[in-house]
């Protein structure tokens, strides 16, 4: 067929994806078409704005490397992360519900001892973290693994200290132990911003959007015969929590700090004048069987 117009070309355009033979690419392709199509004619893009556009997503690309994700940012602050997020894990009862990875996860952190000391507490308001790991029914899941990471007190992680020269600080990996527990000693971290000095921040700006995060620490949970973790646990009070740059905040994961004055942590080793005790037990959702 010839002569494309605005009203036969969506259709000519699904047609041509018509042969391909994976079912699920087929879909995708399909679907983008539409979608892209009735978006163009929604807004009545002009000529200039696709070259905009263009222009924007190309410096999305060129802002990317193996240490900054422009495109997953973008995607953050479209709500797409969490919408693919949401539809992937819908929770049973006694599960723990999830949220965006974010980029500051590098991998499998260093094995580090129940107790630990992660920052030393002349950088900020001492906090004693602990846990439990969690089936559904309750019970304790020994030897889970516990991948954590959170700012400092200015709201930066080790990532964005280059004075830390790739040295990791304020994440590490716990071990749940016989009774499911996992526990360490750091600060309080900070709400933040997202990283906003490329295209995406440009938008936010445009668009009259902040760019803040409210304050969180970053929980990636592992063990056999479960689905992996991800998630946060962020701090009730913040003044962010609302209206997350990233729309990554749900109730079930907002924590109340408990301030105390005891003399000793809850594992019995010597605290600080004053601390705060953040307690949040996490339940992990049985993998399906094959
Ligand atoms: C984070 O929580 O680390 C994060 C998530 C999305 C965008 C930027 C940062
Ligand atoms: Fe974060």
């Amino acid at each position: 067929m010839l002569d494309f117009t605005e009203h036969n070309l969506t259709d000519a355009v699904v047609d041509r994806f018509g042969a391909c033979d994976n079912p699920r690419l087929k879909k995708i392709v399909q679907a983008i078409t539409r979608h892209a199509h009735a978006f163009v004619k929604e807004v009545e893009l002009t000529q200039e704005e696709w070259v905009e556009a263009i222009d924007f997503l190309t410096k999305t690309g060129h802002m990317c490397d193996d240490r900054r994700q422009e495109f997953i940012l973008l995607s953050d602050v479209f709500g797409v992360s969490m919408l693919v997020d949401a539809i992937n894990h819908r929770m049973p009862e006694g599960t723990t519900e999830t949220t965006v990875l974010g980029p500051f996860y590098l991998g499998e952190h260093k094995l580090t001892a129940n107790g630990a000391t992660l920052v030393p507490e002349e950088e900020g308001d001492p906090i004693f973290i602990e846990g439990w790991i969690k089936a559904p029914d309750g019970s304790p899941i020994v030897g889970a693994i516990i991948d954590m990471w959170h700012t400092d007190a200015e709201g930066l992680y080790d990532a964005q200290k280059p004075e830390l020269h790739g040295e990791p600080k304020m994440r590490a990996q716990f071990k749940s132990d016989t009774d499911g527990r996992f526990w360490f000693k750091t600060i309080v971290p900070s709400s933040y911003p997202i990283p906003n000095d490329g295209p995406v921040g440009k938008l936010l700006d445009a668009t009259k959007r902040h760019y803040m995060r409210p304050a969180h620490v970053h929980f990636h949970v592992s063990s056999p015969g479960y689905e992996t973790l991800v998630t946060h646990v962020f701090l009730s009070g913040d003044p962010w929590l609302e209206s997350d740059a990233v729309f990554g905040v749900k109730k079930s994961l907002i924590a109340d700090l408990k301030k105390s004055t005891a003399t000793v942590y809850p594992d019995n080793t010597p605290a600080p004048k004053s601390w705060d005790l953040l307690h949040y037990d996490f339940g992990l959702k049985p993998e399906k069987r094959a």
